[in-house]
């Protein structure tokens, strides 16, 4: 849990977040434990900004990888560290590839202070085709 925090909190750095100073690092493990992290990466135009947890998912499914286990996020401005919880978009990605009743969403404010919860419960309905 903590090593998956401490690469959450390295991949932060990389954050492109000028417009809104919300730096955001994720790291997401495979079932195989490969780890793939991401940062959230804004647009001077919005709307193209995406998430730290879907620049992760979309590094490993790029890669070839279709089994998650568990997705660790940390963020916060400069200086003040909050445990942030994904954002609708993300957690429907995430539903994508993931059994809901499974996967793990850990929102970390620090090595020693979050929180976990199952992907059911921050998304009970996702869409579906
Ligand atoms: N953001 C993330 O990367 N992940 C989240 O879980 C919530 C929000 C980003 C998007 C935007 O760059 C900034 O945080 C402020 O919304």
């Amino acid at each position: 849990m903590q090593e998956l925090i401490r690469q959450a909190m390295e991949a932060r750095k990389m954050a492109y977040a000028p417009y809104s100073g919300f730096f955001v690092g994720a790291a997401l493990e495979c079932k195989d434990g490969t780890v793939y992290t991401g940062c959230n990466i804004e647009n001077a135009s919005f709307s193209p900004t995406n998430c730290a947890e879907r620049t992760a998912f979309f590094k490993a499914v790029s890669e070839g990888q279709r089994e998650f286990r568990r997705i660790a996020i940390v963020g916060g401005k400069e200086g003040e560290m909050v445990a942030p919880s994904p954002c609708g978009v993300c957690l429907q990605v995430m539903a994508e590839f993931c059994e809901a009743a499974q996967f793990e969403i850990i929102m970390a404010r620090s090595e020693d202070d979050y929180t976990v919860r199952k992907l059911a419960e921050l998304l009970p309905n996702s869409f579906s085709l």
